[in-house]
């Protein structure tokens, strides 16, 4: 029951980081781009505060997400678990950074199918995305369980359910209780 936080605000980050309870940090191009600053400045930032397990999305098609992995995995070392879109082009990148031991998490996931896939692929972390779910009318929390139990029934266990666009406190229990094994939460959630 892992709890990240879902930001690129480094003052933000340290001061709940003190509190001991916040396991990782997931970021993503917009807001690195809120935050006004460069994106390996702010990764740099949160291994210094000492988060171990830093998200870091990558673009483009399979060859740049591939080499771009890799080169922010030989810069961050083992904090850095790349972030890859659920495309037929991520997909591929996640298989090829999984089988070079690089920490792969698939987001943009809405359907369970697109969760078994990226398990196929190698992902370490599949990123349901609950809000925006929501926001489509169809229940980003149900999403949670219909993963959860997919990879319950098939003894999957080397895929977590990382839940992100998190939008209110209520859904972050009800992600756990479906079986979620992170929730990545807005710092003002
Ligand atoms: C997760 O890793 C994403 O960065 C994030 O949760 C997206 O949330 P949004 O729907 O609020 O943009």
């Amino acid at each position: 029951m892992k709890i990240f936080l879902d930001t690129a605000e480094t003052d933000v980050v340290r001061k709940h980081f003190k509190t001991g309870l916040i396991d990782g940090l997931t970021t993503n191009p917009s807001l690195i781009r809120k935050s006004g600053r460069k994106h390996e400045e702010v990764y740099q930032e949160f291994k210094d505060i000492g988060l171990n397990d830093i998200s870091m999305e990558v673009i483009g098609n399979t060859e740049n997400m591939i080499s771009e992995g890799k080169r922010l995995s030989k810069k961050f070392g083992k904090v850095a678990t790349i972030k890859v879109p659920c495309t037929v082009d991520g997909l591929l990148a996640c298989k090829e950074l999984a089988e070079n031991n690089i920490r792969v998490n698939v987001t943009l996931i809405f359907s369970p199918d697109q969760a078994i896939l990226a398990a196929k692929a190698g992902a370490a972390y599949v990123s349901p995305f609950v809000g925006r779910v929501d926001d489509n009318s169809f229940g980003g929390l149900c999403l949670i369980k219909d993963i959860a139990n997919v990879y319950a029934k098939q003894n999957w266990t080397s895929t977590e359910i990382l839940a992100a666009s998190i939008r209110n406190v209520r859904d972050v229990g009800r992600a756990f209780e479906y079986g979620a094994n992170i929730c990545t939460i807005p710092t003002k959630v």
